[in-house]
């Protein structure tokens, strides 16, 4: 059963009925066009079935590796950016303890990423930690050739080998690429990693349920039929419920397109668990690279409550209105934590005596969104009923197609991210990158101008 749903309730008076009845044939023609895959990017719709089409050969052989990594590692890093990491670190921050180390660890290896940035000293002291620590690794590249993991790689590839040893050092290797194209594939060929295939018509950031989250997260301890299963569920939900009003992602599409017309430019995804944090950060990527082009789409933000309350609740209560929020509200916590009875009741909360943890955060989650509605800011609500791999499988499912829809919605191919090579040129033409020589002296008549 779906057990995501979306309360648009504090909406309606943004938007007003009439547009709010209007956009149902525009979403009805999105989703067609989707699936039927005569929509912008239609080539990649590789995810559409993913949960579906998994089969079970592939989940044993991802289970089975993550076994063998266990035995193997105390430690496992996972090399990629974008895409190709940001699935499997939300879903595994989403899950686990944040103390685990800390607590002397689990019966797990402890997943650590790198390649996501360019920092010399991040990697420096990963490599430091390295040196200590039995690992493994999974480099995940779809294209195979972009620079940030490719360089972590150089690096790590170099300290196993001379850890381990180069047959060994080997065996710990695996690579997440392309089926036949890319520099990691030809690597990976000559020297015989074990490999994963991420599929053509699967662009990265929607990548989340193939090997390259299945195989962090299975190594990280969790279930990964169960995520899987959940997306299946939610797929049922998106794909054939052609009636709008039963279907959470066209509900969310429609009214996030419906306030991004009424000048709501930026949505703020908003998470009361901190273990959300990088959900928020998947969501960003998956919204962000799929809708902002051709000088169109909503700006996607993150906060987590009730923390930045004391910092951006401030801007979301009274600054400009361009904002609107969406809460991922979550049913039930397990955790039975109250606050504690303290005599002297110095600090005046008595009045929460025995009262838990999870009830104030809902209050303050309600009290929060009432006071922004009050201020202007509408409010989608995203109910799970709680977090775990089957539910967090929903989800995304849900904000994949929802993601898909809303940049048919702005007239946008959502599956292409032109607006990313920007950089690159840029960087390389500065690195001194051969076949960039026009760029370099370009650029630094640019940078000589006062
Ligand atoms: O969504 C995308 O396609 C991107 O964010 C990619 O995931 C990211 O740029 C990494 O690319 P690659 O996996 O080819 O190294």
């Amino acid at each position: 059963m779906t057990k995501l749903r979306v309360d648009i309730s504090q909406v309606n008076s943004f938007i007003g009925n009439q547009n709010w009845l209007a956009v149902q044939d525009e979403m009805h023609e999105y989703h067609r066009q989707l699936i039927t895959h005569s929509g912008h990017g239609n080539d990649y719709l590789g995810w559409l079935n993913l949960p579906a089409e998994l089969d079970n050969t592939l989940l044993e052989r991802i289970k089975a590796d993550a076994e063998k990594i266990r035995q193997m590692a105390e430690l496992f890093v996972v090399i990629g950016i974008g895409g190709s990491y940001l699935g499997s670190k939300a879903v595994i921050e989403a899950l686990g303890n944040p103390f685990e180390d800390l607590m002397g660890g689990s019966d797990y290896p402890y997943v650590v990423f790198a390649g996501e940035n360019l920092s010399g000293s991040y990697h420096t002291h990963l490599m430091a930690l390295l040196d200590k620590k039995e690992y493994a690794v999974a480099v995940i590249s779809k294209s195979g050739i972009t620079t940030e993991p490719a360089i972590a790689f150089r690096l790590i590839r170099q300290h196993i080998e001379a850890k381990y040893g180069k047959a060994e050092a080997r065996k710990r290797i695996f690579a997440i690429t392309d089926a036949s194209r890319g520099a990691l594939k030809k690597l990976s060929d000559t020297e015989g990693y074990s490999s994963y295939v991420i599929p053509d018509d699967v662009g990265g950031r929607y990548s989340v349920l193939t090997p390259v989250g299945l195989l962090p997260i299975a190594v990280a301890g969790f279930d990964v039929e169960a995520l899987v299963n959940g997306a299946m569920n939610m797929r049922e939900t998106a794909l054939h419920s052609s009636d709008f009003n039963q279907n959470p992602c066209t509900h969310y599409a429609a009214a996030r397109n419906l306030l991004y017309r009424s000048g709501k430019f930026v949505e703020i995804l908003v998470a009361f668990e901190p273990g959300m944090q990088y959900m928020i950060e998947w969501w960003k990527q998956l919204f962000g690279e799929s809708e902002g082009k051709e000088r169109k789409g909503i700006f996607p933000a993150g906060v987590i409550f009730t923390c930045d309350l004391h910092s951006m609740g401030q801007y979301i209560q009274d600054g400009m209105r361009l904002l609107f929020e969406t809460v991922i509200s979550v049913g039930e916590t397990s955790t039975p934590l109250v606050v504690p009875h303290d005599p002297e009741n110095l600090d005046g909360l008595n009045f929460l005596s025995g009262m838990r943890l999870s009830e104030i955060n809902r209050q303050a989650e309600l009290g929060t969104m009432l006071a922004h509605v009050d201020g202007g800011v509408p409010n989608i609500k995203i109910i799970i009923p709680s977090i775990n791999e089957y539910n967090l499988g929903q989800l995304i499912y849900f904000f994949e197609f929802a993601c898909a829809l809303s940049g048919y919605a702005l007239g946008v191919n959502p599956f292409d991210q032109p607006g990313v090579e920007a950089y690159k040129k840029n960087m390389f033409a500065l690195l001194g990158k051969p076949g960039f020589e026009k760029e370099t002296a370009s650029l630094r008549a640019k940078l000589s101008k006062p």
